[in-house]
Parts: structure tokens; C-alpha cells; sequence
């Protein structure tokens, strides 16, 4: 599918800063319900769509993308998980996913793949997205009218907004919108970062596998039958080019071996990079007529798989509460879209940074703690409750 993108109007509904996740499921939705907008991204297409990032979907997530027109392919590509492996203490243990949920799943299907979609059918119905678009600020926060503000092509620009939304990461500049004092972020980091690859080869198993080990965590992940993604805890600071393929895929093969007979298959690596690791939540999501959602607005570490879900629960929620604003002319769902998420948002960051901190092992780690995270892996083996509890956030929680 190609397409042009139509001309940026000066005037817009609803004003969507950052094509990721978060703004061009937000914008196909509203598209869908009627509800005009604009999305305006600092990169271009290229850079967009092959930025390696996530991998699972929730229900939640495929529902809206197939509601949206975006599930054609994902129906056909994706890989549907009806479970994880955890390994520890050279033992594996299964959790099944609809025995402890009451029938619920994941899906495999890159972040890449579902921005190509959004974007494709954006471009296809002529939606008004703009890349290599940068916003540098947004103002009038607190009137009737906010105003971005953006340069493209060389000349500045401005849009004038019924309301705007900073879908535009951690590092945007719309949060900068709202007066000083007003939002309060609270989070952490962690000791340590992920050295993610590509590799050419069959993943060496049918569903995920979490490995905690003294070396460190290990994540076996997949984008196709014929691609793996896998995952390497790595000190901070890292240089990807310090780890020749050799040395990564020893460290693997150390870090996720068991007792009972398995090997991991080797082939070409195709990209790798280090990516850090904190937790970070900005409360409220909404200040005046400015919105913040996904990454704009929270952080995970990607253990638990949820910054790409909460991305899309958010542009769920906003996508509803606009259009019950454009058809019954109330602001009720606007008012109540903070909280909402924030129930959600808090629930995912208490699930990864449990994933995290029981699956790493920090730096000069004691041993009691390496015990106290053994005996936590052993009761979810052992426990249904404590496997339906890791299962029930893992495939996440209803949308609104
Ligand atoms: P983003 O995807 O960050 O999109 C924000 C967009 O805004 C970007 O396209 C950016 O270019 C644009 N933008 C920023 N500033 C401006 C501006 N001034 N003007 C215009 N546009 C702007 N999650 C997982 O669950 N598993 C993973 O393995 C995983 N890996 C990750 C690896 C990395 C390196 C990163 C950074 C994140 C990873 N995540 C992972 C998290 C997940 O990818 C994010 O939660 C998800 O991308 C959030 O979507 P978003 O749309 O909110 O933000
Ligand atoms: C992937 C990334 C994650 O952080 C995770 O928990 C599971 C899968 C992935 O990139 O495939």
C-alpha cells in the first residue's frame, strides 16, 4: 500500500505530536470516528518503521488494531502464545496462559510491523500525518486553543488545537506545555541495561523463554519462524560492539542452559543494541487541554512486554473519550482519562519491575537475594495462584 500524505491544515480537532504506537493508533481511531487531527513526527517513514522495539501483543492491543483495519496482517503474521517458559536454577517450568486466565493469549508481532500498518492505512485514506515534522514547543496549555508549533522543510509552522496530545516519548517536548509544578514524575533505574539482537535463525523454542541466571537474565524471543530476537542482560554503559557474535551466543548458551537436553541454535546477527532500563511514571496525564500518552507518559522496563500495550491502552481510552466529545458533546471520558489509565499504567509497572527485579541479577548481588528470587520462581511452579497471578498481568488487563 502506498500513499501522500494530505496537506497539514493550520486548524485541527485534535493535535498528535509523535508517530510511534501511541499517535498513529490514536489517529487511526480517530480517523475512524470522525474526529479530525493531525499527527506531526521529528523522523521520517524509513526511521519510523524499522526503529526495533517490542514484540507482544495483549488482547486489548489486537483487538483495537484489528477494530482499526490494521489486523489483516497480524491475523495473517502473527504468532499466537498461549505461554512462557521461565528458567532458573538450571530448571524450566512452563505457565500456561488460558488454563490460568479463562482462555486469554499473547501475540508475537514486532512494534516495526504495526507502525507499517497504522502508517499505510494513515497515507491510504489521505489522514493528515506529517514526518520529519519536529515539534518544538507547545503552548497555551491552559486556554481553549493550545498551539504547536513545528518546523518542516526548512520553514516554521503552527497548528491551532481544540486539545493536543504528546505522543511523543519519554524525551518530548509537550510535557514542557504544562506550568512548572504541576505534573509530578516518580521512578527509577536499574543497574544494569539489555544488549538486544536480530539473528537469522528458527527460534530454538515455540514460545518465549525468561531466564534468570547468576550471569545474568536471558530472553529467547521471536519476529517470524525464521527470526529470533533475543536478549542479553548487560552492564550499563555497554558498547554493543565490545560483544562479538561468538561471545553473545556463548553467554546465551551459559545463561539459559537447564538440566533436560536443549540447545540454541546459532545463526547470522543482523543488528545489535544496548538498551537501558527504568521505571517512570508523570501523573496526571492531563493538564488543561493538553494530554500525555504511552511512552510520554510512562516508562516499564521491558521485562514484563508492556510499554507498547500501555501505549495502545491510552490511545484506546482517548480514542473513546474524543469521540463521546464529538458525537454527545461531553468531556466526561476527557475528565476521567487520567485515572482511568493510571490504574492500568500503575498495575504494568508493578508487574515489570517485579519481572525485572526477580529475573536480574544486580551487580555484587548478595546470595540471600539470589535465594529470596529462587524461592519467589519456585512458588510459581509450585502454586497455581502464584503462576495465574504472573499469567493475568502478563496477558493484561481489560481495556477502559
Ligand atoms: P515512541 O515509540 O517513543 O514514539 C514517540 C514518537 O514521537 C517517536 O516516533 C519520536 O520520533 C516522536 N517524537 C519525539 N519528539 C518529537 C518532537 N519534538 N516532535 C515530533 N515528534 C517527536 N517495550 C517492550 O514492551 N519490549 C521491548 O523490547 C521494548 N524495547 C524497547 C527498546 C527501546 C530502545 C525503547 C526506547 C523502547 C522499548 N520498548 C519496549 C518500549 C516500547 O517500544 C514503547 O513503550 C513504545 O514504543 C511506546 O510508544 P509511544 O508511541 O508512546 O512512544
Ligand atoms: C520482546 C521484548 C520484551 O521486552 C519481552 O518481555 C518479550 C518480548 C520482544 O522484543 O520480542
Amino acid at each position: 500500500m502506498t500513499g501522500t500524505p494530505a496537506p497539514v491544515p493550520a486548524r485541527a480537532t485534535v493535535g498528535i505530536v509523535g508517530g510511534g504506537p501511541a499517535g498513529l493508533l490514536l489517529a487511526r481511531l480517530l480517523h475512524q470516528a470522525g474526529v479530525d487531527c493531525v499527527v506531526l513526527e521529528s523522523r521520517d517513514r524509513a526511521y519510523v518503521e524499522q526503529r526495533q522495539r517490542a514484540g507482544i501483543l495483549e488482547q486489548g492491543t489486537v483487538d483495537a488494531l484489528r477494530s482499526s483495519g490494521a489486523g489483516e496482517r497480524l491475523d495473517r503474521e502473527g504468532l499466537a502464545h498461549d505461554g512462557i517458559e521461565l528458567r532458573w536454577d538450571r530448571r524450566a517450568q512452563r505457565v500456561d496462559f488460558p488454563s490460568l486466565t479463562g482462555g486469554h493469549r499473547v501475540w508475537v508481532y514486532a512494534q516495526t510491523e504495526v507502525v507499517k500498518d497504522l502508517v499505510a492505512l494513515q497515507l491510504r485514506d489521505g489522514a493528515p500525518l506529517l514526518f520529519d515534522a519536529r515539534v518544538s514547543s507547545v503552548t497555551g496549555a491552559g486556554t481553549d486553543r493550545p498551539v504547536i508549533h513545528y518546523a518542516h522543510g526548512g520553514a516554521d509552522h503552527t497548528v491551532v488545537c481544540d486539545y493536543v496530545v504528546g505522543c511523543d516519548g519519554f524525551h518530548g517536548v509537550t510535557r514542557k506545555a504544562v506550568p512548572e509544578g504541576e505534573l509530578r514524575t516518580v521512578g527509577r533505574s536499574y543497574p544494569y541495561s539489555w544488549l538486544g539482537i536480530l539473528a537469522d535463525v528458527a527460534p530454538s523454542n515455540e514460545e518465549l523463554v525468561y531466564a534468570h541466571s547468576p550471569r545474568g537474565f536471558a530472553l529467547l524471543s521471536m519476529r517470524s519462524p525464521a527470526v529470533s530476537r533475543l536478549y542479553l542482560q548487560v552492564p550499563n554503559g555497554t558498547d554493543p560492539a565490545a560483544w562479538t557474535d561468538e561471545r553473545i551466543w556463548d553467554e546465551l548458551d551459559a545463561r539459559f542452559a537447564v538440566d533436560a537436553d536443549w540447545t540454541l541454535a546459532r545463526g547470522p546477527i543482523t543488528q545489535k543494541s544496548v538498551l537501558p532500563m527504568r521505571s517512570s511514571v508523570t501523573e496526571p496525564m492531563r493538564w488543561g487541554r493538553v494530554l500525555l500518552a504511552g511512552d510520554a507518559a510512562h516508562i516499564v522496563p521491558p521485562a514484563g512486554a508492556k510499554g507498547l500495550n500501555l501505549a495502545a491502552s491510552d490511545a484506546i481510552v482517548l480514542a473513546r473519550a474524543f469521540g463521546q466529545l464529538a458525537r454527545t458533546g461531553s468531556t466526561a471520558g476527557l475528565d476521567a482519562y487520567s485515572d482511568t489509565c493510571l490504574r492500568r499504567v500503575w498495575r504494568a509497572e508493578h508487574f515489570s519491575w517485579f519481572m525485572t527485579t526477580t529475573l536480574h541479577t544486580a551487580p555484587d548481588q548478595p546470595a540471600f537475594d539470589t535465594r529470596l528470587q529462587y524461592s519467589q520462581l519456585d512458588r510459581i511452579a509450585a502454586s497455581p495462584h502464584a503462576a495465574a497471578e504472573l499469567a493475568r498481568n502478563y496477558v493484561g488487563m481489560p481495556v477502559g
